[in-house]
């Protein structure tokens, strides 16, 4: 997909969910989905959600995994295979893709990771696989960044290259995403320059969410969003879709209620290794249900899920993933 595409493609997703949004409505079915394929992870990133909610290592069992494949609605637009958990991790994330193609042929399919664990057979197993988008989270390539974030490290730096390379040889039309968290303007704009290089279609630029214990301190918002302005006006004379949860247009923010309602939940559900289905990776005990027990319609039409819209605010308030402003 070129620029313009993923440009065009973003701009009438972003008017679909403001109407939405702006009336208080979710989509009449899950539109969008997270799996988390495994928990385990080979990092131990300080600012990760896994170590602040310790959450324990495992697998999601093929059974769960292929029950919440066959209930996902016939028109899912997007499917990842992405949770808290390195999903390389899991021996069974080529077949997964599959599975997920097979069943779901105009989803896209995608799954973010950290690129330690690409190998020259992974890579090739990755090229063969159904998968759209690959994300891979670089926060920084060399220039220093603080104690969060994934640390620099030239073998993953090697193997992002190399996939980007095998891309482009073997015309896969694999897209590659870059989501970096913001620390500096410098550290943003080694990232740009290195996506440009090796041929990457979007940039995320992600604030770092604090949640509950940690007590990091983060960039002050105007230095964000003066940073996220420059590469997003970069990116468009680069053809490269930069963007940011953490940015709202005006529109946007209005739909938003002005931050009162997270941009995400309208049309979407996240999935843990035990098939429970959650609002968002972090609600890790707010489950509207088991696909186990229950068909995916049952959950998203259940009383807690709709009531979790209105209850949101309260439930949420210490997330700004989705916000414009910082929330604490
Ligand atoms: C939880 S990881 C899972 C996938 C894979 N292990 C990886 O690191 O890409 C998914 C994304 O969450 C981001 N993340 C983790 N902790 C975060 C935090 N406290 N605030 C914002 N993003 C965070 C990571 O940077 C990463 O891009
Ligand atoms: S951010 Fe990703 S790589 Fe880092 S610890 Fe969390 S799951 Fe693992």
């Amino acid at each position: 997909m070129s620029a313009k595409n993923n440009f065009l493609t973003q701009t009438t997703e972003n008017i679909r969910a403001f109407f939405r949004l702006l009336f208080l409505y979710r989509s009449a079915e899950t539109e969008n989905v997270s799996i988390e394929i495994t928990t385990y992870c080979n990092f131990t990133c300080k600012m990760c959600y896994k170590y602040a909610y310790k959450i324990g290592d495992k697998h999601i069992s093929p059974d769960v995994f292929k029950k919440i494949n066959s209930e996902l609605p016939k028109n899912i637009k997007k499917i990842s295979l992405s949770g808290l958990g390195e999903g390389l991790m899991n021996p069974n994330i080529i077949n997964y893709l599959h599975l997920c193609r097979e069943k779901h042929p105009k989803a896209l399919l995608d799954f973010t990771t950290n690129g330690n664990l690409f190998s020259d057979e992974i890579t090739e197993d990755i090229l063969c696989s159904p998968v759209d988008m690959v994300t891979f989270s670089l926060d920084t390539i060399s220039v220093p960044i603080p104690e969060m974030g994934h640390k620099a490290d030239d073998k993953i730096v090697s193997n992002i290259k190399k996939f980007a390379l095998r891309i482009k040889e073997c015309g896969s039309g694999i897209k590659l995403r870059l989501q970096s968290i913001v620390f500096s303007k410098e550290q943003v704009d080694e990232i740009l320059e290195f996506a440009s290089s090796i041929g990457v279609s979007i940039v995320n630029l992600i604030r770092m969410d604090t949640p509950s214990d940690m007590m990091y301190s983060r960039l002050p918002i105007k230095k964000f969003r003066d940073i996220f302005k420059r590469s997003r006006k970069w990116g468009k004379r680069k053809k490269i879709y930069v963007i940011s949860s953490g940015y709202h247009s005006l529109p946007m923010r209005l739909a938003s209620h002005f931050d009162k309602i997270c941009l995400q939940y309208h049309n979407f559900l996240y999935f843990d290794v035990d098939g429970n289905a959650l609002p968002c990776c972090v609600l890790r005990n707010y489950s509207f249900g088991d696909i186990m027990n229950l068909s995916l319609n049952e959950i998203w039409s259940s009383i807690k899920a709709s009531k979790f819209f209105k209850k949101q605010r309260l439930l949420c308030k210490s997330c700004d993933v989705w916000r414009h402003s910082y929330s604490h």
